[in-house]
């Protein structure tokens, strides 16, 4: 299972600021994401929320069942530290998710404090960005499966055999 986790005012997608954030929804970017890991047989579980403090209850709540994380701060990336450590804290892979280009913004949005606990950031290729941190995430975290004859190892379409492994 992945997580998917937007911050502050991401809830507001489609409606907020359309010129720098697109008109897709949160609801539609987070059924796009559960519908590329399906071919994984992976599952998402999505949250979002406005406060720090959720997020963190959040991805801690869930540290032990998760393979990964996929997460877009909103504004909290260039501002907690709290995020940043929880991140280190529960130890999981984290793809840090931009729809906008933060660094052909304001010189605030040029600071990501939550950068250094990810093994990657995506920036500014809207919804996409979602859908490649996904990709990146099932392939990496992939169950390594063992070799019957003349099968891939990490077959991205894996079937009942990954389904029955849980993950
Ligand atoms: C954002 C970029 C942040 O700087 C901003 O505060 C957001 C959205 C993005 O997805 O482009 O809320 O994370």
């Amino acid at each position: 299972m992945i997580l998917l986790v937007n911050g502050p005012n991401l809830n507001l997608l489609g409606e907020r600021e359309p010129a720098v954030y697109g008109r897709t929804t949160l609801r539609e970017i987070e059924d796009m994401v559960r519908q590329a890991c399906a071919g994984w047989n992976v599952q998402v579980t999505a949250f979002q929320s406005n406060h720090e403090g959720q997020l963190i209850d959040f991805v801690q709540e869930h540290r032990r069942t998760a393979r990964g994380i996929i997460v877009n701060p909103g504004g909290l990336t260039h501002t907690s530290i709290a995020l940043h450590d929880c991140l280190k804290a529960v130890d999981l892979p984290a793809i840090e998710v931009h729809l906008s280009n933060v660094n052909a913004r304001e010189e605030f949005r040029r600071t990501s404090v939550v950068a250094p606990a990810c093994r990657g950031q995506i920036s500014g290729l809207g919804p996409r960005g979602y859908l490649l941190a996904a990709e990146w995430l099932c392939a990496e975290t992939a169950r390594p499966v063992a070799l019957v004859k003349g099968e891939a190892a990490h077959p991205p379409r894996a079937g009942k055999r990954a389904a029955r492994r849980g993950r």
